[in-house]
């Protein structure tokens, strides 16, 4: 059966182990795997801005020998209200895998319940699992291998509720991380989510915490989390975010209270003076760079694996 890769947990512990041990060799032989040898196309749409999934997918392609395909959904004829069914059945017959960033994750479900080539979700509204593959993978390069990720306290500070939240809760509780969650009331992460992800935990030796505290979040944490205050399609309420997350800022302090020599991660694009401030995101303990290069090593293990299944 062909498979997906919707949300962090559509790969189990020992799969995602799989792939973040394939992302670590590729950083290292960039040019060993050449699944798309050929070329095969692979279809990159976007419903949403990108910078580094836009980049990093369509090198990651090219280095596997395909032919990165990037189309901007509005000027397909989905933005003229052709089904995603459709769609789906089109491009299924001319391309090996299609990688969709968009809006409500239904509509990803409903491409990959359409396609015999596996789906890749590039980010959704409620989930961005490529990106937390890509800090998993980074954080284990700094750390000494894939095996150190379980038992990391993971702390996640800003919008509980938004797509970065919901990926760390499952892939940090499927890499048997304990994954704390520090955001305001009105802010809480998806009720399922937190279930599963705790349920997942259970298995894995993780444990998962959601707290309105920062300090509680960060406090002993090996790793610390943030992400922008306003995602996309969250611009209209920017001013009482601003005001609501205030607390939650990662800077000089949320490192005194975490462990000695935690990392520091954060998927971009940052604003400096909101959600994180320039010394901490410019400063030693900050991974940024790597952890967006491991965008291209992590999905270029992840599109191999796929196909391969
Ligand atoms: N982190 C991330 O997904 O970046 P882009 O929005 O630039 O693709
Ligand atoms: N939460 C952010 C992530 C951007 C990569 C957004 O959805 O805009």
């Amino acid at each position: 059966m062909t498979r997906h890769f919707l949300r962090d947990d559509d790969l189990t512990p020992a799969e995602q182990r799989e792939v973040l041990t394939m992302a670590l060799q590729m950083r290292s032989d960039r040019f060993a795997q050449r699944p798309f040898e050929g070329p095969q196309a692979v279809a990159v749409i976007f419903d949403k801005h990108s910078t580094r999934t836009r980049v990093s997918f369509s090198a990651g392609i090219a280095e596997l020998g395909g032919y990165p395909l990037v189309i901007d959904a509005a000027s397909s004829q989905m933005g003229r209200g052709e089904s995603i069914a459709d769609t789906a059945r089109v491009l299924e017959r001319m391309v090996s895998a299609v990688v969709w960033r968009t809006f409500g994750h239904d509509r990803l479900e409903e491409m990959a319940a359409h396609s015999h080539v596996p789906v890749v979700n590039a980010l959704t509204d409620s989930f961005h699992p490529c990106q937390i593959l890509a800090d998993l993978a980074c954080i284990a390069d700094a750390r000494g291998g894939v095996a150190a990720l379980s038992g990391l306290d993971l702390a996640y500070v800003g919008d509980g509720a938004n797509n970065m939240a919901h990926s760390y809760l499952l892939g940090g509780a499927t890499a048997g991380m304990h994954v704390r969650v520090g955001t305001p009331e009105g802010y809480l992460p998806n009720a399922d989510v937190i279930a599963r992800a705790t349920q997942i935990a259970e298995e894995t030796g993780g444990s998962v915490t959601v707290t309105h505290s920062h300090d509680e979040a960060v406090r002993a944490a090996d790793v610390i989390a943030t992400d922008t205050w306003v995602s996309m399609g969250d611009e209209g309420e920017k001013e009482a975010r601003e005001q609501a997350f205030g607390a939650f800022q990662v800077s000089d302090r949320s490192l005194e209270l975490a462990a000695p020599g935690a990392h520091v991660i954060h998927c971009l694009p940052a604003y400096r003076g909101k959600e994180i401030t320039a010394s901490v995101i410019d400063g030693e303990q900050s991974l940024v760079w790597l952890e967006a290069e491991y965008r291209l090593h992590a999905q270029k293990a992840l599109l191999t694996w796929l196909v391969a299944q």
